[in-house]
């Protein structure tokens, strides 16, 4: 599950635009700013091979992203921005539905959830959505180094109350994985995990 290289291939406006060539690939999806750019920049071991930002809404194309010359690793736009409008946001759930529901290389989206602050709607509806629509998921709880905010749950609180949350809409309940791109804890376990979700 070593990473050699990685190569930016191309953005896309539209899933028919995404490469041909049949390769498995891997959705970062999740709200905007959980860190999806980080997380790759992560585990490529590479500063800015996808470009990150302290304000919402930095993606906003597919960017496709191969490793080792076998498989890719994809970075969609952010979901739940608030200052988006609401065409954008209309733009974002038809562009992003058509990915998913189009997309046969797809082997398992990861679906970044933030462990610094308490389970959020939104997240929640996503997965049901990924679930009901038999799309295979992973959860990878981001920031998971962030320390208790003031009055705020510690990361690990948060992602039990997740996980709770998870159980009672789930007959299934998908594997996770804690990640901090900060300190690289989960890296490892996650390109495990991946490699053998690409050797089924
Ligand atoms: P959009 O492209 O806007 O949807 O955002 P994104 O999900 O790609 O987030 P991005 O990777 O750009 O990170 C957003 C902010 O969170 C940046 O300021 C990152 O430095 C910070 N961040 C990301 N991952 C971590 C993490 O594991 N720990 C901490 N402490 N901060 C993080
Ligand atoms: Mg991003």
């Amino acid at each position: 599950s070593r990473v050699k290289e990685v190569e930016f291939v191309k953005s896309s406006a539209r899933a028919r635009d995404c490469p041909k060539d049949n390769k498995p690939e891997f959705a970062i999806l999740g709200r905007s700013n959980v860190g999806k750019s980080s997380l790759i920049n992560a585990l490529v071991r590479k500063k800015e091979v996808a470009l990150t930002s302290k304000k919402p809404g930095k993606t906003q194309l597919i960017n496709h992203f191969l490793v080792n010359k076998s498989w890719y690793i994809v970075d969609l736009p952010g979901y739940g921005f608030a200052k988006a409008s609401e065409t954008a946001r209309m733009d974002w759930s038809s562009f992003t539905k058509g990915y998913f529901i189009n997309r046969d290389t797809l082997v398992a989206v990861l679906l970044l959830v933030d462990a610094s602050v308490p389970p959020q709607k939104i997240d929640l509806d996503c997965a049901n959505w990924l679930g009901r629509n038999n799309i295979p998921l992973t959860f990878v709880f981001t920031k998971c180094d962030k320390m208790k905010v003031s009055k705020g749950k510690r990361p690990d609180e948060n992602i039990r109350d997740f996980q709770q949350l998870i159980r009672q809409n789930y007959k299934v309940h998908p594997s996770w994985i804690m990640t901090s791109s900060v300190t690289g804890l989960g890296r490892d376990e996650l390109l495990l995990h991946m490699s053998q979700l690409r050797n089924y």
